[in-house]
């Protein structure tokens, strides 16, 4: 008798006898398959969960529950303007999933409350656990979807602006809060030379700027330094404008639309160049390595942060692996063929290719640094 029809589980051995005779092999696939099918459920689970806690994000019940304290259903929709019916529904599921605690049962009349951790992991963008990006990634690859579907046949690219403006802020949220923990206090301590360099004054470029944390955030901790962020992306421009007035610094950081490959030799000469995850979303990554290095002043030093992609191919891989592979194949590469000669690397760049790239640009060393991080690598870039 079978125990149960989720495969994998039948411990007597019917299920694949009434396939014919049973074999070590069929054993070991039904295991496998079932093993496979209770972590596709995981992922499900998570993409689900992870729309929802969009929801939170957007319309602002987070925070208004944050604000509110302990609080109904029918209150928070009287607080937010929502739909009171879509607010019971997502009230509910919050509480199931464990992100919201509720005092009782009912959930059309018992109060809801942010469970520990939510107001750190959600509200708090600066927070060096903050996860709102997260969530705000799903939307933005449900819009571009479709055109990802079809380029798998097409061959097109698939620009960032088809993936909206869920994209640049899922992008912004994402890196910020290390840039915001991390940038001054940890990295530039260890790339030998370069905090002296930036105390005493230096023109920095930050390429694929996005929406000019890096910038930004270079800026506020060396008040001698300017920064000229440059992105092909309008709208990231327009958020990175707005973010650095905000901070106080847009007298010392710049922004313009532009091109990595139009930042060449002849115009300003810098004495920090740096590309913040972006080399490997590049559709003509070598030629972005060639308009630093000519754009650099004597002296002058390029940092790359990349993903950190094993060193050589593990199949399978860890999670890390997973998360950029699966996001190179539905995000990066996409947007990077929009070029139609694209020499896009896409997010698994292994050492070795950034060497390979840089070595055709001219540079005569890469260096890779001492900067543990799960998800990136840092390289300095020699001419
Ligand atoms: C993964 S995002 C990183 C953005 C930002 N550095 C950060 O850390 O949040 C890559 C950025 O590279 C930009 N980009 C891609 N190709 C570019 C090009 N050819 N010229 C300028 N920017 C480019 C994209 O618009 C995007 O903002």
């Amino acid at each position: 008798m079978t125990t149960t029809n989720i495969p994998g589980t039948d411990t007597t051995g019917d299920a694949a006898n009434a396939a014919g005779p049973s074999t070590a092999a069929d054993g070991t696939a039904a295991e496998a398959a079932g093993a496979l099918m209770g972590r596709l459920f995981g992922a499900a689970l998570g993409a689900a969960e992870l729309f929802t806690v969009y929801l939170g994000e957007v319309h602002g019940i987070y925070r208004a529950i944050d604000e509110a304290g302990p609080i109904t259903a029918s209150e928070l929709a009287e607080r937010t303007g929502l739909d009171h019916r879509y607010l019971v529904e997502w009230l509910q599921s919050q509480a199931i999933s464990g992100l919201l605690t509720i005092d009782g049962s009912d959930v059309w009349t018992d109060r809801f409350d942010l469970a520990p951790g939510v107001r750190v992991a959600l509200l708090e963008p600066t927070s060096p656990v903050y996860a709102g990006g997260l969530a705000a990634i799903v939307p933005a690859v449900g819009r571009s979807f479709p055109q990802v579907v079809a380029a798998f046949k097409s061959g097109a690219g698939v620009p960032y602006a088809a993936y909206g403006e869920e994209a640049v802020a899922a992008q912004e949220m994402l890196n910020r809060p290390a840039y915001v923990n991390s940038l001054a206090a940890e990295w530039i301590p260890n790339v030998p030379g370069l905090h002296d360099l930036l105390t005493k004054g230096a023109r920095v470029a930050d390429l694929g700027t996005g929406a000019g944390w890096s910038a930004i955030e270079l800026a506020k901790a060396y008040p001698a330094v300017h920064v000229d962020g440059y992105d092909n992306d309008e709208d990231s421009i327009t958020r990175a404008r707005r973010n650095a007035a905000e901070q106080g610094v847009a007298d010392r950081v710049g922004f313009e639309v532009r091109d990595i490959t139009e930042v060449l030799a002849g115009g300003t000469q810098y004495d920090l160049i740096t590309f913040f995850e972006c080399v490997h979303d590049f559709a003509h990554p070598v030629e972005a390595l060639v308009a630093a290095r000519t754009a650099l002043a004597p002296g002058g030093r390029v940092l790359v942060m990349d993903e950190r992609a094993d060193e050589q191919l593990q199949a399978p891989g860890d999670e890390v692996q997973r998360f950029l592979a699966a996001a190179s194949t539905i995000w990066c590469t996409p947007q990077g063929r929009v070029d139609e000669d694209s020499d896009i690397v896409g997010a698994i760049m292994r050492p070795h290719q950034l060497r390979h790239l840089a070595e055709h640009a001219g540079f005569t060393k890469v260096d890779v640094l001492p900067i543990d991080h799960p998800f990136w690598r840092f390289y300095e870039l020699t001419p």
